[in-house]
Protein backbone atom coordinates (compact mmCIF):
# COMPACT_ATOMS: atom_id res chain seq x y z
CA UNK A 1 0.00 0.00 0.00
CA UNK A 2 1.45 3.53 -1.24
CA UNK A 3 2.60 5.60 2.02
CA UNK A 4 1.90 8.82 -0.49
CA UNK A 5 -1.55 8.58 0.10
CA UNK A 6 -2.86 10.20 2.65
CA UNK A 7 -6.56 8.98 3.08
CA UNK A 8 -8.26 8.31 5.69
CA UNK A 9 -11.69 8.83 8.74
CA UNK A 10 -11.33 11.38 11.34
CA UNK A 11 -14.20 11.50 13.73
CA UNK A 12 -13.76 14.04 16.52
CA UNK A 13 -15.88 15.34 19.19
CA UNK A 14 -19.42 13.30 17.27
CA UNK A 15 -22.99 13.63 18.95
CA UNK A 16 -25.89 12.56 17.61
CA UNK A 17 -29.48 13.15 19.30
CA UNK A 18 -32.80 11.63 18.49
CA UNK A 19 -35.77 13.03 18.94
CA UNK A 20 -37.99 9.82 20.79
CA UNK A 21 -41.23 10.30 22.09
CA UNK A 22 -40.59 13.85 22.00
CA UNK A 23 -37.48 13.99 24.12
CA UNK A 24 -34.41 14.95 22.80
CA UNK A 25 -32.42 11.60 23.07
CA UNK A 26 -28.39 11.43 23.38
CA UNK A 27 -27.27 8.54 21.60
CA UNK A 28 -23.36 8.99 20.64
CA UNK A 29 -21.63 11.08 22.84
CA UNK A 30 -18.34 12.97 21.97
CA UNK A 31 -17.39 9.91 19.83
CA UNK A 32 -13.55 10.40 18.75
CA UNK A 33 -11.85 8.23 16.57
CA UNK A 34 -9.32 8.27 13.81
CA UNK A 35 -9.19 5.31 10.79
CA UNK A 36 -6.07 5.05 8.60
CA UNK A 37 -6.59 4.23 4.65
CA UNK A 38 -6.20 0.38 4.61
CA UNK A 39 -6.84 -0.52 8.45
CA UNK A 40 -9.72 -3.19 8.98
CA UNK A 41 -11.70 -1.78 12.20
CA UNK A 42 -14.07 -4.01 14.03
CA UNK A 43 -17.02 -2.24 16.16
CA UNK A 44 -18.33 -4.13 19.00
CA UNK A 45 -20.50 -3.11 21.44
CA UNK A 46 -24.41 -3.71 22.47
CA UNK A 47 -28.06 -4.01 21.02
CA UNK A 48 -28.81 -0.41 20.80
CA UNK A 49 -25.36 1.11 21.92
CA UNK A 50 -26.06 3.52 18.35
CA UNK A 51 -23.25 1.27 16.18
CA UNK A 52 -25.27 1.24 13.33
CA UNK A 53 -26.22 5.22 14.17
CA UNK A 54 -22.60 5.65 13.70
CA UNK A 55 -22.05 3.87 10.47
CA UNK A 56 -24.89 5.61 8.86
CA UNK A 57 -23.11 8.74 10.02
CA UNK A 58 -19.89 7.82 8.20
CA UNK A 59 -21.67 6.28 5.31
CA UNK A 60 -22.92 10.09 4.65
CA UNK A 61 -26.86 8.41 5.29
CA UNK A 62 -27.23 11.03 8.02
CA UNK A 63 -25.79 14.38 8.23
CA UNK A 64 -27.88 15.69 11.13
CA UNK A 65 -25.09 15.19 14.16
CA UNK A 66 -22.50 17.35 15.59
CA UNK A 67 -18.74 17.45 15.68
CA UNK A 68 -16.74 16.64 12.64
CA UNK A 69 -16.68 13.61 10.31
CA UNK A 70 -14.30 13.81 7.84
CA UNK A 71 -12.74 11.45 5.06
CA UNK A 72 -9.86 12.63 2.51
CA UNK A 73 -9.83 15.84 4.15
CA UNK A 74 -13.51 16.36 3.31
CA UNK A 75 -16.47 16.45 5.74
CA UNK A 76 -18.81 13.82 5.17
CA UNK A 77 -22.21 14.86 4.87
CA UNK A 78 -23.72 12.55 1.76
CA UNK A 79 -22.72 9.40 0.34
CA UNK A 80 -20.11 8.80 -1.84
CA UNK A 81 -19.16 6.29 -3.97
CA UNK A 82 -15.74 6.19 -1.99
CA UNK A 83 -17.66 4.53 0.48
CA UNK A 84 -19.82 1.35 -0.46
CA UNK A 85 -22.24 -0.28 2.73
CA UNK A 86 -23.19 -3.83 3.29
CA UNK A 87 -26.16 -3.96 5.50
CA UNK A 88 -27.02 -6.72 8.03
CA UNK A 89 -29.72 -7.97 5.44
CA UNK A 90 -28.82 -8.00 2.07
CA UNK A 91 -31.35 -5.26 0.66
CA UNK A 92 -31.14 -7.61 -2.73
CA UNK A 93 -33.87 -6.06 -5.16
CA UNK A 94 -35.80 -9.49 -5.73
CA UNK A 95 -36.31 -8.80 -9.31
CA UNK A 96 -33.21 -8.47 -10.45
CA UNK A 97 -30.92 -10.96 -11.49
CA UNK A 98 -27.52 -10.92 -9.44
CA UNK A 99 -26.05 -9.63 -12.36
CA UNK A 100 -28.67 -6.40 -12.21
CA UNK A 101 -28.09 -6.08 -8.96
CA UNK A 102 -24.12 -5.84 -9.07
CA UNK A 103 -24.74 -3.27 -11.81
CA UNK A 104 -28.06 -1.66 -10.21
CA UNK A 105 -25.43 1.63 -8.80
CA UNK A 106 -22.78 1.51 -11.69
CA UNK A 107 -22.86 5.26 -13.34
CA UNK A 108 -21.36 5.99 -16.46
CA UNK A 109 -20.56 2.93 -17.88
CA UNK A 110 -21.10 1.32 -21.39
CA UNK A 111 -23.01 -2.27 -20.94
CA UNK A 112 -19.39 -3.99 -21.37
CA UNK A 113 -17.75 -2.12 -18.75
CA UNK A 114 -20.96 -3.17 -16.54
CA UNK A 115 -20.68 -6.91 -17.33
CA UNK A 116 -16.62 -6.65 -17.19
CA UNK A 117 -17.68 -5.44 -13.75
CA UNK A 118 -20.19 -7.74 -12.68
CA UNK A 119 -18.06 -10.74 -13.47
CA UNK A 120 -14.92 -9.41 -11.85
CA UNK A 121 -16.64 -9.40 -8.45
CA UNK A 122 -18.75 -12.14 -8.76
CA UNK A 123 -15.03 -14.27 -9.04
CA UNK A 124 -14.01 -12.19 -6.23
CA UNK A 125 -16.81 -13.07 -3.90
CA UNK A 126 -16.73 -16.60 -4.96
CA UNK A 127 -20.04 -16.44 -7.27
CA UNK A 128 -18.54 -17.08 -10.83
CA UNK A 129 -21.79 -18.76 -12.91
CA UNK A 130 -24.43 -17.14 -10.65
CA UNK A 131 -25.18 -14.00 -12.97
CA UNK A 132 -28.54 -14.80 -14.01
CA UNK A 133 -29.78 -16.21 -11.22
CA UNK A 134 -32.82 -14.24 -8.49
CA UNK A 135 -32.14 -13.57 -5.23
CA UNK A 136 -34.85 -15.58 -4.51
CA UNK A 137 -32.41 -18.43 -5.40
CA UNK A 138 -29.50 -18.02 -3.70
CA UNK A 139 -28.71 -19.19 0.34
CA UNK A 140 -28.15 -16.48 2.84
CA UNK A 141 -24.84 -16.57 2.34
CA UNK A 142 -24.91 -16.32 -1.06
CA UNK A 143 -27.04 -13.23 -0.90
CA UNK A 144 -24.88 -11.76 1.63
CA UNK A 145 -21.70 -12.02 -1.19
CA UNK A 146 -23.76 -10.73 -4.08
CA UNK A 147 -24.75 -7.43 -1.71
CA UNK A 148 -21.00 -7.27 -0.85
CA UNK A 149 -20.18 -7.92 -4.34
CA UNK A 150 -22.44 -4.81 -5.37
CA UNK A 151 -20.93 -2.38 -2.20
CA UNK A 152 -17.54 -3.23 -4.11
CA UNK A 153 -18.76 -2.68 -8.07
CA UNK A 154 -18.09 1.12 -7.24
CA UNK A 155 -14.43 0.43 -6.48
CA UNK A 156 -14.77 2.27 -2.92
CA UNK A 157 -12.24 3.40 -0.84
CA UNK A 158 -13.84 1.94 2.57
CA UNK A 159 -16.22 -0.87 3.14
CA UNK A 160 -18.67 -0.24 5.56
CA UNK A 161 -20.15 -3.69 7.05
CA UNK A 162 -23.01 -3.43 9.75
CA UNK A 163 -23.25 -6.87 11.25
CA UNK A 164 -22.79 -8.53 7.04
CA UNK A 165 -22.88 -12.10 8.78
CA UNK A 166 -25.32 -11.69 11.70
CA UNK A 167 -27.78 -14.16 9.99
CA UNK A 168 -25.85 -16.67 9.08
CA UNK A 169 -24.75 -19.95 10.58
CA UNK A 170 -22.08 -20.36 11.73
CA UNK A 171 -19.92 -22.31 9.60
CA UNK A 172 -21.09 -20.15 6.77
CA UNK A 173 -20.12 -16.69 8.69
CA UNK A 174 -16.11 -18.47 8.98
CA UNK A 175 -16.11 -19.23 5.27
CA UNK A 176 -17.26 -15.41 4.95
CA UNK A 177 -14.97 -14.27 7.46
CA UNK A 178 -12.37 -15.50 5.02
CA UNK A 179 -13.60 -14.23 2.20
CA UNK A 180 -13.93 -10.73 3.65
CA UNK A 181 -10.15 -11.08 4.70
CA UNK A 182 -9.24 -12.17 1.36
CA UNK A 183 -11.42 -9.08 -0.16
CA UNK A 184 -9.92 -6.79 2.35
CA UNK A 185 -6.37 -7.79 1.14
CA UNK A 186 -7.13 -8.01 -2.44
CA UNK A 187 -8.35 -4.14 -2.65
CA UNK A 188 -7.01 -2.82 -0.31
CA UNK A 189 -10.23 -1.66 1.38
CA UNK A 190 -10.12 0.13 4.55
CA UNK A 191 -13.13 -1.69 6.40
CA UNK A 192 -14.80 -0.73 9.64
CA UNK A 193 -17.32 -4.11 10.56
CA UNK A 194 -19.88 -4.38 13.07
CA UNK A 195 -20.45 -6.99 15.16
CA UNK A 196 -21.89 -8.58 18.25
CA UNK A 197 -19.38 -11.33 18.05
CA UNK A 198 -16.03 -10.81 20.01
CA UNK A 199 -14.13 -13.35 18.20
CA UNK A 200 -15.33 -12.14 14.87
CA UNK A 201 -14.48 -8.88 15.80
CA UNK A 202 -10.87 -10.21 17.45
CA UNK A 203 -10.40 -12.44 14.24
CA UNK A 204 -11.22 -9.64 11.70
CA UNK A 205 -9.70 -6.39 13.26
CA UNK A 206 -6.49 -4.55 13.29
CA UNK A 207 -8.06 -2.78 16.33
CA UNK A 208 -11.78 -3.24 18.01
CA UNK A 209 -13.24 -0.44 19.05
CA UNK A 210 -15.55 -1.54 22.19
CA UNK A 211 -18.66 0.90 22.72
CA UNK A 212 -21.05 1.46 26.14
CA UNK A 213 -24.01 2.24 26.06
CA UNK A 214 -26.53 4.90 26.72
CA UNK A 215 -25.58 7.19 25.41
CA UNK A 216 -22.93 5.33 23.23
CA UNK A 217 -19.45 6.44 23.81
CA UNK A 218 -16.39 4.59 22.65
CA UNK A 219 -15.37 2.96 25.92
CA UNK A 220 -11.68 1.58 24.57
CA UNK A 221 -9.66 0.61 21.47
CA UNK A 222 -7.78 -2.42 21.35
CA UNK A 223 -5.26 -3.22 18.82
CA UNK A 224 -5.12 -6.71 17.99
CA UNK A 225 -1.20 -7.70 17.37
CA UNK A 226 -1.31 -11.28 16.48
CA UNK A 227 -0.44 -12.05 12.89
CA UNK A 228 -2.33 -13.17 10.33
CA UNK A 229 -3.78 -15.90 10.03
CA UNK A 230 -5.48 -16.18 13.30
CA UNK A 231 -5.80 -19.25 15.21
CA UNK A 232 -8.87 -18.54 17.69
CA UNK A 233 -7.58 -21.65 19.72
CA UNK A 234 -4.42 -20.32 20.61
CA UNK A 235 -3.12 -18.66 23.51
CA UNK A 236 -2.58 -14.78 22.22
CA UNK A 237 -6.20 -14.92 21.03
CA UNK A 238 -7.38 -16.77 24.46
CA UNK A 239 -5.28 -13.59 26.33
CA UNK A 240 -6.78 -10.78 23.82
CA UNK A 241 -10.18 -12.12 24.43
CA UNK A 242 -10.40 -12.21 27.88
CA UNK A 243 -10.28 -8.43 28.83
CA UNK A 244 -12.79 -8.09 25.73
CA UNK A 245 -15.39 -10.12 27.55
CA UNK A 246 -14.71 -8.23 30.76
CA UNK A 247 -15.73 -4.86 29.44
CA UNK A 248 -19.27 -6.77 28.92
CA UNK A 249 -19.31 -9.06 31.64
CA UNK A 250 -17.10 -8.02 34.29
CA UNK A 251 -18.67 -10.03 36.72
CA UNK A 252 -19.38 -13.01 35.46
CA UNK A 253 -16.68 -16.27 34.46
CA UNK A 254 -15.70 -16.68 30.89
CA UNK A 255 -17.75 -19.01 29.26
CA UNK A 256 -17.36 -20.26 25.49
CA UNK A 257 -19.97 -18.20 24.11
CA UNK A 258 -18.72 -14.86 23.28
CA UNK A 259 -21.20 -13.35 21.54
CA UNK A 260 -23.14 -10.47 23.19
N1 LIG B 1 -34.32 7.13 13.24
C1 LIG B 1 -34.32 7.02 14.56
N2 LIG B 1 -35.15 7.75 15.33
C2 LIG B 1 -35.16 7.67 16.68
N3 LIG B 1 -34.35 6.84 17.37
C3 LIG B 1 -33.52 6.06 16.68
C4 LIG B 1 -33.45 6.10 15.25
N4 LIG B 1 -32.52 5.21 14.84
C5 LIG B 1 -32.01 4.65 15.96
N5 LIG B 1 -32.60 5.17 17.06
C6 LIG B 1 -32.28 4.83 18.45
O1 LIG B 1 -30.90 5.03 18.61
C7 LIG B 1 -30.35 4.01 19.45
C8 LIG B 1 -29.20 3.36 18.74
O2 LIG B 1 -29.69 2.65 17.62
P1 LIG B 1 -28.72 1.85 16.66
O3 LIG B 1 -29.57 1.24 15.61
O4 LIG B 1 -27.63 2.75 16.22
O5 LIG B 1 -28.14 0.74 17.66
P2 LIG B 1 -27.18 -0.49 17.37
O6 LIG B 1 -26.03 -0.38 18.28
O7 LIG B 1 -26.92 -0.57 15.91
O8 LIG B 1 -28.09 -1.72 17.82
P3 LIG B 1 -28.16 -3.22 17.23
O9 LIG B 1 -26.92 -3.90 17.69
O10 LIG B 1 -29.39 -3.78 17.85
O11 LIG B 1 -28.26 -3.13 15.73
C9 LIG B 1 -31.50 3.08 19.79
O12 LIG B 1 -31.96 3.43 21.08
C10 LIG B 1 -32.54 3.38 18.75
O13 LIG B 1 -33.83 3.21 19.27
MG1 LIG C 1 -27.41 -1.94 14.41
Amino acid sequence: MSESIQTGISIKNLNKKFIIDKEEVSILENINLDIKQGEFISIIGSSGCGKSTLLRIIAGLDNDYEGTVVMDGESILKPSLKRGVAFQEHRLFPWLTVSDNISFGLRNKSSEEKQDIVKQHLELVGLKGFENAYPSQLSGGMSQRVSIARALANDPEVLLMDEPFGALDALTRIQMQEECLKIWKTKKLTIIFITHDIDEAIYLGDKVVIMSQRPGKIKKVIPIEIGRPRERNSYDFSEIRKPIYKEFFSDKKETFYYTI
